[in-house]
């Protein structure tokens, strides 16, 4: 087929469309939050990754097969050393009106430094994660962060006209009782707000049985507090919305464990090796950097017939969190 010719969808075999890339630049991290990361962990020797050229004719080819929304991942990708010329690259891509959003998934800490930038090659929002307000807290949690990193970062996405979505990984204990705290701190500085269920993806070295809790009960619990009015509109992700009516803002609910949602997927996952996994929460992969070596039509081909082996559901279940579900750990994919 010519590249130019408009090809057929990619649908897998549930009939569901895939639309969405989530592209991930490194499984790097200057942080190693406890849900996501054993403390030591063995990262990919740079000569394994795809480079920046590879990554943007991936990209190209996946968005000429119907990808319209590019996320870029990691690890955390603003800590690739090239990662603009990345954005730079793609910007293209929707000033030509090929892809309806570009948007990155970062942990904040280096966000300062690349909000203007990342504004500037059409990013209009970023999601930032966020789980306590506490500074003692958040370096328990990431273990080796330091909050103001983040704080300045959410400034200064927010003067470089950038829309911020928090992330915050729901956990028991603590985190229910500052729950509150964050909504406020969101909604107050006009931020959206998800609650995430933690996943058991890779070993961390810690039990989440002691970590995990259900959405459903934490948000019955915020209803008991807050007035919580269920949104229609969807951004295409996996979190349910609804409005806090004191504070006017919303709050989402990703919630795999006790809620499912693939059933209205839409998206897969690059590493930033090549691979190709169309489920966070299976084990299975197919490589696209050999193919991407040898033929733009031998990754099309490579890719289409893995997204028909695209799992109806992911394999995660609240009753066996002590044993990960997929030995990958998240910051392999980037969630
Ligand atoms: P938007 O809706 O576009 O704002 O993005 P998002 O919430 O899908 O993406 P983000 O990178 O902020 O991810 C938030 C959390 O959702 C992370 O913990 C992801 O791992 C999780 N998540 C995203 N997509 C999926 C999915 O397909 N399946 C599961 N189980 N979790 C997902
Ligand atoms: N379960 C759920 N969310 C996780 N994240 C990292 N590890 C896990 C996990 N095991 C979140 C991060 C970030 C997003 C990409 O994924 O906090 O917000
Ligand atoms: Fe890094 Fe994100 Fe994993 Fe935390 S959750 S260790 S910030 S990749």
């Amino acid at each position: 087929m010519p590249l130019d010719a408009t090809p057929a969808p990619l649908v897998d075999s549930f009939g569901r469309t895939v639309s969405y890339l989530r592209l991930s630049v490194t499984d790097r991290c200057d942080l190693r939050c406890t849900y996501c990361m054993a403390e030591k962990m063995t990262f990919l020797p740079r000569r394994d990754l795809l480079s920046l050229e590879e990554l943007a004719r991936l990209s190209d080819i996946f968005i000429r097969q119907g990808v319209r929304k590019l996320r870029i991942t990691g690890g955390e990708p603003l800590v690739r050393r090239d990662v603009m010329d990345l954005f730079r690259n793609l910007s293209g891509h929707l000033r030509r009106g090929r892809l309806d959003e570009l948007t990155l998934t970062t942990n904040g800490t280096l966000l300062a430094r690349h909000a203007d930038e990342l504004a500037d090659c059409g990013v209009q929002r970023v999601n930032v994660s966020l789980d306590t307000l506490d500074p003692e807290r958040y370096r328990a949690i990431t273990r080796l962060g330091d909050i103001r990193m983040v704080l300045a970062g959410l400034e200064a996405a927010q003067a470089a006209g950038l829309r911020v979505k928090l992330n915050a990984v729901a956990s028991r204990g603590m985190f229910e009782h500052e729950v509150d705290d964050l909504i406020r701190f969101a909604h107050g500085r006009g931020m959206d707000l998800t609650l995430i269920e933690e996943m058991p993806l890779g070993d961390t070295g810690l039990d989440r049985n002691e970590s995990v809790i259900s959405l459903r009960a934490l948000q019955a619990d915020l209803a008991n507090r807050w007035t919580l009015t269920p949104e229609r509109r969807s951004s295409g992700g996996p979190a349910r919305y609804v409005r806090v009516a004191e504070t006017g803002g919303q709050l989402g609910f990703i919630s795999p464990m006790s809620c499912n949602f693939c059933a209205l997927c839409n998206r897969v996952r690059v590493s930033c090796t090549g691979r190709f996994y169309s489920c966070m929460g299976d084990e299975g992969s197919v490589d696209l950097r050999a193919p991407l070596r040898r033929s733009v039509a031998e990754v099309q081909s490579t890719i289409r017939q893995a997204i028909l082996m695209k799992p109806e559901r992911h394999r995660f279940d609240l009753s066996r969190m002590a044993e990960p579900a997929v030995s990958r750990h998240m910051s392999a994919l980037g969630g």
